[in-house]
This record gives structure tokens, sequence and C-alpha cells, in this order.
């Protein structure tokens, strides 16, 4: 089946009822995992008269839910997760099969079982796979559920006209679990970088003098991880590769732990190839020491020397790829920041920049930040067919200040800046 990027690192909780087609659901988890979603199984204690419960933990590999009144559960105890945790813990509920039942329940705000309750307590859009016997589809009782559950915004998918499992034809059929994954899958599609692939660099890196000492700087990852966490809700892939730092990445994000600038080069490399857009916000130290001392060095003479040599530069080696993707790099300066920016743009060949100043409440280990941007702005067409590295000739230099704010809000103005100038760029290519 095709691979859809979006359901990537996605948490599905997926509620199964009481209804024939609750073996289909065993191959739904499958292929939900296939697409790089996480799924835990909630079952009704209808659905566990239909398929076993042992089925669906060992194809989701975890722990299968079924009861509200679950004293460890409750608790927290042995990792077990209550109902508001549940919840709270999924990006989508899909319910599939939704039985004409839970589907009553549903609509009239029931709560006396752990899936109706956690679909009252969620915010995440809920999406329903109606399956039953067509009579019962068909009966007004049914129908009128459906149009107050369609009123609050609960997605019905399905069900398919067919052959039905008590041998009478019309509409009841559960969707298959591939057309299942597509309409799950569109919920996560309306970013403004969906279906885009997207490698940022984030943090510091740290370049060992000896076993207990190492060359850093001040980047506390802070503006990376952000513009990684704009990235993914706005629909992209993606991968974040950060030096050491000690917040948590953003859950949507495959994250990549490395220490040194040549971990990140090798890190950055294996996935730019497939990437649409590269991001460079990591503060990458730009020496390494030339021998790294086998054992801790002693306090000795009065004076110690070390010799640093040039680490890979990773930005430039990403913006000279003959095909390479949408590069962005971060500029930090403590002076003549928009010269230096410029001029960082122009010698890397880089499609944009943004600049910040460092200090006074600005920059590294700071909540807030104010970003100058640069980009290459080339007479329609000009890039056409010859890729990136052809003389920029007819180019010139544009600008754009997004005004001080939080890291995560600037992160996401700065997402849309980038998305508007690579549409630019590809459709400028295309024509
Ligand atoms: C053999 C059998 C098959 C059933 N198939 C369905 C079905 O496909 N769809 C449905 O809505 N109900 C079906 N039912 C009825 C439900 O199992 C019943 O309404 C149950 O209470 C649903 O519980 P739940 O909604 O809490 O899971 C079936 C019942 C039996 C005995």
């Amino acid at each position: 089946m095709m691979q859809m990027n979006n359901l990537t690192n996605k948490r599905i909780l997926l509620g199964v009822t009481g209804g024939i087609a609750a073996y289909k659901s065993a191959e739904l988890v499958r292929r939900l995992r296939e697409q790089g979603a996480e799924v835990r199984v909630v079952m009704t204690r209808g659905a566990c008269e239909f398929i076993t419960p042992l089925t669906m933990q060992a194809l989701s590999g975890r722990e299968v839910h079924t009861e509200l009144l679950d004293h460890v559960a409750e608790s927290g105890q042995g990792g077990g997760m209550g109902h508001i945790e549940l919840a709270r813990w999924c990006d989508v509920v899909l319910v599939a099969p939704a039985s004409a039942n839970f589907i009553a329940r549903l609509s009239h705000g029931m709560a006396d079982d752990l899936l109706s309750t956690l679909c009252l307590a969620t915010t995440a859009p809920v999406v329903i796979a109606p399956a039953m016997n067509q009579q019962m589809w068909m009966n007004i009782a049914t129908q009128e559920n459906i149009a107050t559950l369609g009123q609050r915004e609960i997605r019905i998918a399905g069900p398919a006209e067919g052959e039905q499992a008590c041998g009478e034809i019309g509409p009841g059929r559960m969707l298959e679990p591939e057309q299942l994954i597509l309409e799950t899958s569109q919920l996560f599609s309306t970013g403004i970088l969906a279906d885009l692939k997207i490698v940022v660099t984030a943090g510091p890196t740290r370049e060992a003098i000896d076993p207990v000492r190492y060359i850093t700087n001040h980047s506390s990852g802070q503006m990376g991880y952000a513009v990684a966490r704009a990235a993914a809700e706005a629909g992209a892939d993606v991968t974040l590769v950060s030096g050491p730092v000690s917040i948590e990445p953003p859950r949507q994000v495959r994250h990549i732990s490395v220490d040194t600038a040549d971990q990140m080069r090798d890190a950055v490399m294996s996935d730019i190839i497939t990437s649409d857009i590269f991001v460079a916000a990591a503060a990458v130290a730009d020496y390494r020491c030339a021998d790294v001392a086998e054992q801790k060095i002693k306090k000795k003479s009065e004076d110690l020397q070390l010799l640093l040599q040039k680490n890979p530069d990773i930005l430039a080696e990403v913006a000279s790829l003959p095909q390479g993707p949408f590069t962005v790099g971060f500029a930090a300066e403590t002076e003549n920041l928009l010269d230096n920016a410029r001029i960082k743009l122009q010698n890397k060949k880089l499609d944009m920049i943004a600049a910040n100043q460092v200090g006074e409440g600005l920059g590294f280990n700071t909540d807030e930040n104010e970003l100058q941007v640069f980009w290459q702005a080339g007479e329609q067409g000009q890039n056409n067919q010859t890729g990136k590295n052809q003389t920029r000739e007819n180019q010139t230099i544009k600008h754009q200040t997004l005004e001080r704010a939080p890291k995560e809000k600037l992160a996401r103005h700065l997402i849309k800046v980038i998305a508007n100038h690579y549409y630019e760029k590809y459709s400028a290519q295309t024509h």
C-alpha cells in the first residue's frame, strides 16, 4: 500500500465495537502501524465477543483497554492509562467497526463504558466507520443518530454497499482498512507543508577535548525545536537532528540525537536526498579538537594549547547538492547582522537565511527572538532546469523582518515564509 507520510508518528486510538466486521480491525491495526502510526486499541464488551483482546494486543504491540472502572489503570500504576490519559494521548479516535448500538450511545452523549467516555473526553477528532445489517443502517433511529453526530463534526466514514455477512445486499458494510487509512490520513493533510519532507537541525554540538571535557556553545535548541514543531503542525514529515539539549522533542517528529558536528552531518546526509526542505537551526561548532586526549588532561603547565581543526560545514554541503532541498540557514550574530547574513546567503548559495542578533535578551537561551529573513529572488524561470547552483546574476536579495515574538509563534511565522518561497521557487522552475 502507498505510504501516506501524514500518519507517521500519529497516535491513533482505535475503538472496536461489537459487530461482525471486528475481524477486519485486526488488519486495520497492522496497516496503520505499517504507515508509522502508534496504535492503542480500546474494545467494548461486545467487541470482545467477536475478536479477542489478545489478537489486538499482539498486533498493536500494546496492552488493550477494555474497562472503564479499572482501579489499576486509573491509578496510573504498572504503566496503565486511565480514560482521561487515553483521551489526551491520541491525535485521532477511529471507531471501526462502529455498531448501531455504539452510534446510538455516542449520539446521546452516554459515558457508560471506556470507549464512549473517552469519545466525550477527547479534543481529538473522532472518525466512526459504521458497520451493520442494511436494515439496521437504514432504520430511522440510526439515520437520526448519524445526522446528529454529523452536526457535531464527528466524521462518518462509509458505510459501503454490497453483500453483507448476513447474506443481504445493501448499505452497511464497513469500509475496507485501506479506505479507512486514507480517510484518517486526510485529517492530517491540510497544512501548508502537507506531503513535504523536512529535515531540521537544532541545538549545539559538543566537541570532546578529553573524556571529561568538551567545547560547546549556549544554543538551547528552542528555536530549532519550535521550527520542527511548527513544520509538523503544517503537515510536514519532520526529522529533527538535535545536539544535546534539555528540552523534550515534539512527539510528531522523528528525533535523532547526536553529540558532535560529524555525527550531525552523517545524520543529516543520510536523510537529505529524499527531503524537500532543510532548515539548519543548529549552532554547529565551527572547530573541533584535532586530537582528542585519550585520558583526562592534567593541570600541569600555566598554558595549555589546543589545536583546533575545522568541522564539516553541513549547511554549505547540503546547499551545494545538485538536486538538493530548499535550504534555509540560520545566522546568529553579535555584530553586523544584516551584512553577515547576506554574505552567508550568497557564499553558501542558500535559498534563504534567518538571522538573529545574539545578546540583550535575544537569541540563545531566551524565550523570545526576532528574525531578519533574506532570500534570493530571481526572475521567474531563471532557475529553470539548471538547478540551484547556477550563477545568480539576475537575482536580488530580498528582506523581511519577523517581529519579536515568543519562539513558538515566530517559528510558525517562519514556516509560512519558508513555505511561500519554497512554492514560489518550484513553481518558477516548472513554468
Ligand atoms: C452474530 C452477531 C453479529 C452482530 N453484528 C452486528 C453488526 O455487524 N453491527 C451492529 O451494529 N451490531 C451487530 N450485532 C449486535 C451488537 O453486537 C450488539 O448491539 C451489541 O450490544 C453491541 O455492543 P457495543 O456497541 O457496545 O459493542 C451483532 C450481534 C450478533 C449476535
